[in-house]
């Protein structure tokens, strides 16, 4: 591509993600409520009632094996102070920001596939970040599970061409990361950061969504960018789900210090992650 039709290209994405319907007014109020310390778990629940769909995912989700409580939980005010505000928080915003993804599977990319990386980068995310005492190991997950939602919005939205990069990223054996860039002009971390811009999405989510290719270039969550990184890397080192890359990295040298992983704290986490993803199946399930 020329400048001038690399410029049209780029002004034509932007165009699109501005379009973009956005999340439920439902989700915009519970982001804003939670961030306010005066609110409580009845507050909330309020707000998260008045949508049906939502109330009925959260408390499935709530009810699964990966949250592992011994008795049901009926409601969302129950679940609200047992889950916690931030759970509840990320478990609505990840079910609001799928919603909007609705299109049919290719043979090049399953969905189910692509998910199952999602969520694999958000338990391994979220073990990491036990592991070091990060401040929001809940947030680390959330950002798992969005991390790659560019790429969503490149399935659905430029189908076509998306199955292109596709084909060019495996034939060609580079990172989609990078064939993106080469064919379409801009890469599904900064098309993931703007969808995180016009949705208002947590700062600490939208790092981990726009550095989790370049981590080094994140000032101020670095530690995010390099959960997102190093969990990303290790899923496809473990070939959890598929999210269209084929070429496999070895974890960075960052990474290693910054989670002390040497190989055999590698083998430790592998072995964890294997054992979360087998209670994670509710999520695995979520989008249809
Ligand atoms: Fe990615
Ligand atoms: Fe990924």
């Amino acid at each position: 591509m020329d400048p001038k039709e690399q410029e049209e290209a780029i002004s034509k994405i932007l165009s699109k993600i501005k379009a973009l319907p956005t999340l439920s007014i439902v989700v915009a109020k519970v982001i804003q409520v939670v961030s306010n310390p005066l609110t409580s778990a009845s507050d909330l629940s309020k707000i998260i009632t008045v949508d049906q769909a939502l109330t009925a995912k959260v408390l499935r989700l709530a009810n699964s094996a990966f949250y592992g409580f011994p008795f049901r939980i009926k409601n969302i005010t129950q679940a609200v102070s047992i889950l916690g505000f931030d759970t509840i928080r990320n478990l609505a915003l990840t079910v609001s920001v799928y919603k909007v993804f609705t299109g049919e599977s290719t043979s090049e990319f399953s969905h189910q596939d692509f998910w199952k990386h999602c969520v694999g980068v958000a338990i391994c995310a979220n073990l990491l970040a036990k592991k070091i005492k990060y401040r929001s190991p809940e947030g680390a997950f959330t950002a798992g599970l969005l991390h790659d939602i560019g790429k969503n919005f490149f399935e659905q939205y430029m189908h076509k061409e998306y199955s292109e990069v596709l084909k060019y990223a495996r034939e060609n054996n580079r990172s989609m990361y990078e064939s993106e860039k080469e064919l379409l002009s801009i890469d599904h971390t900064v098309v993931g950061k703007l969808m995180a811009e016009k949705w208002n999405l947590p700062h600490e989510l939208a790092a981990g969504i726009a550095s989790h290719h370049n981590p080094e270039s994140e000032k101020e969550e670095n530690v995010m960018a390099h959960l997102i990184n190093v969990a990303d890397t290790i899923c496809k080192k473990k070939g959890i789900g598929f999210s269209g890359d084929y070429v496999q990295l070895p974890v960075s040298k960052e990474g290693r210090e910054l989670f002390s992983l040497n190989d055999e704290g590698e083998q430790e986490l592998m072995t964890l992650l294997d054992k979360e993803l087998k209670e994670a199946e509710t999520f695995v399930n979520m989008p249809q």
